[in-house]
């Protein structure tokens, strides 16, 4: 298929940009804890460049002490940054992208502990997630931070960058001063859209006055805050065109602020390039360039954007991350071989929860360098037992070492777990995954096996140098009353037919997969009632993908009994017990178990006696184990 809309050349402002893709700022969390560029930092945005974007903005960078949100930020405060970032817009210059940068402040929507004072904000409005108190910016305040802006701008250009993006979006300052919903102010920073844009105005005319009229200057705005009096399509319009006279040359429409942060990042729930439209609007209304973001996660999608005129440039994150050579890849027209973002949001959850920055479908992702393959040193020959997403992973790397490896698979078809986690309407990316590890291991000359099941004697006759087990697990079954009766349904029935839809069922275990399951049965009419031992649900699920998964629950009507443990299954129903000690009988036409799964290391124990070298990977039954199996099978598969 033809890409030619997105690798036409596009020029605006002197930049000459060789086709319309572009790397969005993405905190790398690849800096020092002082915000210094480290040579991780380097490769990643020499790696992102290499692979074919236009340009690479590189991640916010604060302009303010007080204006880092995490102290793994990037910071452009001070002169003694410009030497590391001029390294890294360097390489970007060398792989052939333009380089630019993106400079922030995070306001309210950073914490005490991080900046060791109050937050500034516009009015006495804290941040609806991080809470605690803030400092209203007064007219000093502010001035400081526009002068902070523009000092940074100086910064950014002396450093070798050839475009300066504004951080206007996501909840950050300047969009909480553009937002009735963060923006109080009765002054003259406050009150209607010339008052709310005027912090932002401000800014852009200090930027010009230390830059000069000819730089180029992009804004990124949230266009759509989809909270109470927060920015809507219309009002940024309004917003913007007090804001561009001031010297703004191009504008990226994004969405969402720290409440809504599923429109920011855009989980696999929601539809693909969901803002394109909205950034069409924009530049129809303001006659000028824009870039479009927001889970494109395909050339073609990108392709037929810039085709339908709603941008002029396309922005690939995620993408991005997952795979740095889609753009070149998408112009060779290998198209199969894109590892496509599956918008699990993993790079989201591990910056939160583990301060590093991972991929699901990506292990390489911020360890490249270390993670560069090697050929083995002696070629061995390699059984992998089990065709789920570990066992395809550790195939392919192992193959591609120039081991000789066997893949056996005991169903009729490759993916394992993943094929049934991908049946529900929302999960179909995770198609994607699979089908890219098919092709990948179709590719490197491993020799497939399906519908066999191994046994010791296969082994046996094989004779492997090391064997690899990715054989997944068995459904848990606890020793309840009524456990074997006909109402027990397992996860793979549910999933496998359509027999349950309209029924009264109740989903025993409120983790992500009964939550799925749950939201599975909800969209196939059925009544579904979770019950769930802990008083979360699906506690373990990246959390902006966990805050849509029950919305959508709460907008089906399913009913959450948390704090409950299940008690027996009877014809007709479950008896529960409340954490009052109760014990009330749930009617059910049918009940599913979704209660984990335990590894089944039969196999293992009898391979190991052997004394062949023997390595297990994890249960993938859904994106959070899939990714434990996935990293655990890139080890692997480097180690034998
Ligand atoms: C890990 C991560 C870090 C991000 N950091 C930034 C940032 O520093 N500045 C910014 O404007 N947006 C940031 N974003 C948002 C992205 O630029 C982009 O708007 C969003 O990921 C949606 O695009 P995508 O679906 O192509 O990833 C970040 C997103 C992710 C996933």
């Amino acid at each position: 298929m033809s890409m030619e809309h997105l690798f036409t050349p596009f020029s605006f402002k002197g930049v000459e940009l060789k086709n319309r893709i572009v790397m969005p700022p993405l905190a790398s969390f690849l800096l020092e804890d002082d915000g210094s560029v480290t040579e991780k930092t380097i490769e990643h945005y020499r790696m992102r460049a290499a692979g074919g974007p236009a340009m690479v903005i590189m991640e916010a960078h604060a302009v303010s002490p007080e204006g880092i949100v995490s102290h793994h930020q990037a910071r452009i405060y001070d002169d003694r940054y410009i030497e590391g970032l001029s390294r890294i817009a360097d390489v970007i210059k060398q792989e052939g992208a333009v380089p630019a940068i993106q400079i922030h402040h995070g306001g309210r929507q950073t914490s005490a502990k991080v900046i060791k004072q109050k937050p500034f904000a516009p009015s006495n409005l804290p941040c609806p997630v991080i809470r605690g108190d803030v400092e209203p910016l007064t007219l000093e305040g502010i001035q400081r931070i526009v002068r902070h802006f523009g000092e940074a701008a100086r910064r950014s250009v002396q450093a070798g960058f050839e475009l300066i993006e504004i951080h206007g979006a996501h909840g950050y300052l300047i969009n909480q001063f553009l937002s009735r919903f963060s923006n109080i102010r009765e002054d003259a920073y406050g009150g209607d859209a010339a008052g709310r844009a005027r912090f932002a105005f401000e800014i852009v005319q200090e930027i010009r006055k230390s830059i000069g009229p000819d730089f180029p200057v992009s804004f990124k705005i949230s266009a759509q805050e989809f909270v109470p009096n927060g920015l809507t399509v219309e009002e940024s319009i309004e917003v913007l065109k007090e804001i561009i006279p001031a010297g703004v040359d191009m504008v990226q429409v994004s969405a969402g602020n720290d409440a809504t942060p599923e429109w920011i990042c855009q989980p696999m729930f929601m539809e693909k390039a969901c803002l394109a439209d909205s950034a069409g609007i924009i530049r129809k209304a303001l006659q000028m360039p824009v870039m479009a973001v927001g889970r494109i996660n395909e050339p073609r999608v990108a392709d037929a954007i810039i085709a339908e005129e709603k941008a002029d440039l396309v922005c690939i994150g995620r993408g991005l991350l997952a795979d740095p050579e889609m753009p070149k890849k998408a112009q060779e027209g290998r198209l199969d071989d894109i590892r496509i973002c599956i918008a699990c949001n993993t790079c989201m959850e591990s910056i939160f929860r583990r301060g590093r920055i991972e991929c699901l479908v990506n292990p390489s992702l911020g360890r490249e360098k270390e993670m560069e393959l090697k050929p083995a040193e002696t070629p061995k020959k390699v059984m992998v037992i089990g065709g789920g997403p570990g066992g395809l992973h550790v195939a392919s790397v192992a193959a591609r070492r120039g081991h000789d490896v066997h893949l056996y698979e005991k169903q009729a078809q490759l993916g394992g777990q993943l094929n049934l986690g991908s049946v529900t309407k929302y999960k179909k990316e995770l198609l994607s995954l699979i089908g890219f590890q098919k092709r990948q291991v179709e590719k490197s000359g491993i020799k497939t096996h399906l519908n066999f099941e191994v046994t010791l004697d296969t082994v046996d006759r094989e004779k492997p140098d090391v064997v690899v087990l990715s054989t997944g697990s068995i459904p848990v079954k606890p020793p309840i009353p009524g456990i074997d009766k006909p109402i027990v349904r397992t996860l793979s029935q549910v999933f496998d037919s359509e027999h349950l839809a309209g029924m009264k069922t109740v989903v025993v275990g409120g983790g992500a997969t009964g939550c799925e399951v749950a939201h599975h049965l909800s969209e196939s009419g059925c009544s579904v009632t979770i019950v769930e031992q802990l008083d979360k649900l699906a506690g373990q699920l990246e959390s902006i993908t966990r805050k849509v998964l029950l919305r959508q629950l709460r907008d089906n009507n399913v009913q959450f009994l948390t704090g409950c443990t299940l008690a027996k299954i009877e014809d007709h129903g479950v008896v529960i017990t409340t954490p009052d000690g109760k014990e009330p009988f749930i009617q059910a036409e049918a009940v599913v178990l979704a209660i984990g799964n335990r590894p089944d290391n039969t196999l293992f124990e009898q391979i190991k006696s052997t004394g062949i070298p023997v390595y297990q990977i994890g249960v993938c039954l859904e994106p959070r184990s899939a990714k434990a199996a996935i990293f655990e099978a890139a080890d692997i598969g480097r180690a034998i």
